[in-house]
C-alpha cells in the first residue's frame, strides 16, 4: 500500500446485498472504488450486529485492492489476529472501545496490518495527539456508528481541520465515515480528508446486475470532492 493524499472512495458493503458480498466487492472495484470498507459491529459497542472475521476471510479473495476493516467492537484485542489473518490491510479500532487504545494499535501493527483509529462524534481530536506515530489512518465518524443512512454531522468538519494540521507531514490518512454524498464530500475534502467512506450514496439505485449505477455514484462523489 503506497501513501498519497488523493481522494479515495471506499464504499461500505454495509449498504450492499449481504447475500452477495463477493460479487458486490467485485462490482464496486470494477466501477472505480479505491478501497472496500468493511463494517464489523458487535451488538455491544454499537447496537447492530453485522459479521466477523470468517466473513472477512470469505470476501478477501473477491477484493483486489485494499480491504479496510472498521471494528465497531469492544473489546478489540482478542480479535486482532483473526482479522489480520482474514486478510485485512487496515484494521481500525475506536478510541472509545477500551482503556488501552495505545496497546491495541501496537497489536494491530504487530499483527502485520496498518493501524487505524476511529473517533466518535463527541470525541475530540486531542484524544489521538499522542498516538500519531503509531497510526496509519484516523477515521472521523461523521455519524454515530451503528447504522448506515444517517445524516452527516457538520460539527465534525472543524475536527478534520484540526487533525489535518496536527498530522503535518506524517503519512496518515484522514478517513470520513458517515453521511458522505456529493454534497458533503467537498466539505470534508477541503478540510483535509482523503478517504471517503460511502455506503448508501454508492449503492443506491444499483445492483450487481446493474453495476453502472455504482460507477456513476462513485464518480459523482469523487468529482464533488475534487472540484467542490
Ligand atoms: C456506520 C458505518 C459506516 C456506514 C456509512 O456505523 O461505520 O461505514 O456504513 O454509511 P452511510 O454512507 O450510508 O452513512
Ligand atoms: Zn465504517
Amino acid at each position: 500500500m503506497s501513501f498519497d493524499r488523493n481522494i479515495k472512495i471506499a464504499p461500505s458493503i454495509l449498504a450492499s446485498d449481504f447475500a452477495n458480498f463477493g460479487a458486490e466487492c467485485e462490482a464496486i472495484e470494477a466501477q472505480g472504488a479505491d478501497w472496500v470498507h468493511v463494517d464489523v459491529m458487535d451488538g455491544h459497542f454499537v447496537p447492530a450486529i453485522t459479521f466477523g472475521p470468517a466473513t472477512c476471510a470469505a470476501i478477501r479473495p473477491h477484493i483486489k485492492g485494499v480491504m479496510d476493516v472498521h471494528l465497531m467492537i469492544s473489546p478489540v484485542d482478542p480479535y486482532i489476529d483473526a482479522f489480520a489473518k482474514a486478510g485485512a490491510d487496515i484494521i481500525t479500532a475506536h478510541v472509545e472501545a477500551g482503556p488501552h487504545i495505545h496497546r491495541t494499535l501496537q497489536a494491530i501493527r504487530d499483527a502485520g496490518a496498518k493501524a487505524g483509529v476511529a473517533l466518535n462524534p463527541a470525541t475530540p481530536a486531542s484524544s489521538v495527539e499522542h498516538l500519531l506515530d503509531m497510526v496509519d489512518l484516523i477515521c472521523v465518524m461523521t455519524v454515530n456508528p451503528g447504522f448506515g443512512g444517517q445524516k452527516f454531522i457538520h460539527s465534525q468538519i472543524d475536527k478534520v481541520k484540526t487533525l489535518r494540521a496536527m498530522i503535518g507531514d506524517r503519512p496518515i490518512h484522514i478517513e470520513i465515515d458517515g453521511g458522505v454524498d456529493p454534497t458533503t464530500a467537498p466539505l470534508v475534502a477541503n478540510a483535509g480528508a482523503d478517504v471517503l467512506v460511502a455506503g448508501s450514496a454508492v449503492f443506491k439505485g444499483g445492483s450487481v446486475s446493474n453495476p453502472d449505477v455504482y460507477g456513476q455514484n462513485i464518480r459523482s462523489i469523487r468529482d464533488a470532492a475534487n472540484n467542490g
